[in-house]
């Protein structure tokens, strides 16, 4: 039997996924604290509350829980958690336990998650993060998710290349992966367009939201990064 809160922390769609708070918090922790490996060098920032990234367009903040309205507007639309692994928010409840559990990811020892800013109108309209991480192997997973209404705009294009700038600078990463649904081409394009290449096909990986997922699985290392800035 698939253990799905176990699958969600290996996934990088925690940077909204209020109904598996609890399970991406313990089984990502325990990733990260249980670990009997030696450290790679992305460890020694892992405390640290993360920076603000700032883009043409946009500013990444760490998430304020004054947040709260920002998140359940959007978490409360079905097209935005279509593909993710958290449902739908349906109270402020639900963006309230993202907020916290979100909050809470460098004092867990978790890699952040940011807000993501326009900076025109300063309105909240989504989150970039990372949601599990292997610091024996300066790996990390990375999801995202953005308001309806921004899409299609390179809105999320912008943010993930600040944050694989952050992964591949100050956190000396080596590696980034991404995973999606194999429907799910908006967020593949973004990923490509990051430079992240295809690594394979999970065949029904997940058993989430009454059926079994086929997953893509994308990369990008640092050297990669570097070559093509
Ligand atoms: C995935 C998501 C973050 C993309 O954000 P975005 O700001 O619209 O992305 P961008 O504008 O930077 O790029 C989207 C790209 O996908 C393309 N695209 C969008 N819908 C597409 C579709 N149905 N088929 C093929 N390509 C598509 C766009 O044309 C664009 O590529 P281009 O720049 O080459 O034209 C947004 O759609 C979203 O929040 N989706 C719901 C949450 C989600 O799925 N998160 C990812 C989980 S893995």
């Amino acid at each position: 039997m698939i253990a799905v809160d176990a699958a969600r922390a290996r996934l990088g769609y925690a940077a909204a996924m209020p109904a598996s708070t609890k399970g991406a918090t313990t089984e990502g922790a325990s990733t990260m604290h249980g670990s009997t490996h030696a450290s790679a060098p992305s460890s020694g920032t892992r405390n640290a509350p993360p920076p603000v990234l700032e883009t043409a367009r946009l500013v990444l903040r760490p998430f304020r829980a004054s947040d709260l309205e920002d998140v359940f507007r959007y978490a409360t639309d079905p097209e935005v958690s279509r593909f993710v692994l958290w449902d739908r928010h349906e109270t402020r409840d639900d963006s309230q336990r993202f907020l916290e559990w979100v909050i809470g990811q460098p004092a867990r020892g978790e890699l952040p998650s940011w807000a993501v800013v326009q900076r025109s109108t300063g309105r909240l309209v989504g989150s970039i993060g990372y949601g599990a991480s292997e610091p024996a192997h300066a790996r990390a997973e990375v999801g995202y998710v953005l308001a309806r209404d921004c899409w299609g705009r390179g809105v999320m294009s912008e943010a993930l290349a600040a944050v694989l700038g952050h992964a591949f600078g100050p956190l000396h990463l080596h590696k980034v992966v991404a995973h999606c649904h194999v429907q799910n081409a908006a967020s593949r394009r973004v990923l490509e367009k990051a430079g992240m290449r295809h690594e394979g096909r999970l065949y029904e990986q997940l058993f989430v939201k009454g059926g079994y997922w086929d997953i893509d699985v994308l990369g990008i290392v640092d050297r990669e990064w570097n070559a093509a800035r």
